[in-house]
């Protein structure tokens, strides 16, 4: 299995506003600083990256966003067009058939369709060389989407290659499957935080990734994570006394002690979780007291990741 570093497809997933995009960010930042090319392709996003990154609104087109990092926000409709246009190997062609409301419409109902429009497009990404032939990207972050709509998106090659007769479709999905079940060439990056909802969710995640779809678990990033303030004696002391009716009369500073006891008892509680149930350890990145959207909360969370 080779290191994180050395993948060339990394799929960012976790449940809906764990710091999926922010992950996927620390990560381009880090492997830009050790001279790869990245890009990061997000999926229809309400696009937050760029403030993360400092550079202009990222769009449906490959832009520079940084040094060594290209990002784009992959639209379903766009892309589904590029991989038309491909595979027919005519824009033209394409036109033709495709601006026609019906075939449109006939395409948007597909299942999965719009998923493999995405996972597609990010994969075919994986592929592209420059004229001297090297590859234009050494590693392509998917910033997926939260957790259900992901694992939609992650399972629809592998129906492709179940069921869809042999053509370019099938061949290009099971190229793409090949590559994303190679655990020397694809990772998938696990998202959480040290809360309970996020834990179980991310445990039945990781069963289904690694048990239905075979799928390679290269990191579990726990997010937020509180530097502990107490201990666990501490802890149930200040929680008891919480329970005390003088808190109601206004002891802000135990209440506000108990609140964060609760929070590192519940934090310690789902990180020992995690480290029993989890196939690997996970990593942790520090809750930020400062905004994280910014260049440089970002360099700092990749200095650690
Ligand atoms: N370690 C951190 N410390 C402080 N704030 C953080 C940290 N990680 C993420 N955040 C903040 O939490 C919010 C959600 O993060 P982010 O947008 O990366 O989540 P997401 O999983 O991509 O969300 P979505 O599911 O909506 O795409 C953002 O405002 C981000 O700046
Ligand atoms: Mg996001």
């Amino acid at each position: 299995m080779a290191a994180l570093k050395d993948r060339r497809f990394l799929i960012v997933t976790g449940k809906g506003g764990v710091g999926k995009t922010t992950v996927a960010a620390a990560h381009a930042v880090a492997l830009a600083q050790s001279g790869k090319r990245v890009l990061v392709a997000m999926c229809n996003a309400k696009e937050r990256l760029s403030a993360m990154l400092g550079c202009d609104l990222i769009g449906a087109d490959v832009m520079r966003a940084a040094p060594g990092i290209w990002a784009v926000n992959m639209a379903p409709e766009q892309a589904l067009e590029e991989y038309g246009a491909l595979a027919l190997n005519s824009k033209m062609l394409y036109s033709v058939l495709f601006d026609n409301k019906y075939v449109r419409t006939f395409f948007r109902a597909v299942p999965g369709l719009q998923e493999w429009a995405l996972l597609g497009k990010a994969w075919w990404h994986t592929t592209e060389t420059l004229a001297d032939g090297s590859r234009k990207y050494d590693v392509v972050i998917l910033d997926a989407p939260a957790t259900g709509h992901g694992l939609d998106m992650l399972r629809v090659p592998k129906v492709i290659v179940d069921i869809v007769p042999p053509g370019l479709l099938r061949r290009d999905a099971e190229r793409a499957w090949n590559m994303f079940r190679d655990p020397d060439a694809t990772g998938v990056v696990l998202v959480t935080l040290p809360e309970e909802m996020p834990t179980t969710e991310t445990l039945e995640l990781a069963r289904a990734l690694t048990g239905e779809l075979d799928l390679p678990i290269a990191q579990v990033v726990v997010n937020c994570v509180l530097p502990p303030l107490f201990s666990i004696q501490e802890r149930a002391t200040l929680e008891a006394a919480a329970l005390q009716p003088v808190v109601t009369r206004g002891d802000a500073a135990l209440v506000a002690a108990a609140m964060r006891s609760v929070r590192e008892r519940v934090q310690a509680e789902s990180l020992s979780r995690l480290a029993t149930e989890l196939p690997i350890a996970p990593a942790f990145l520090p809750l930020l007291l400062e905004d994280a959207a910014t260049p440089s909360a970002i360099r700092e969370l990749a200095k650690r990741i």
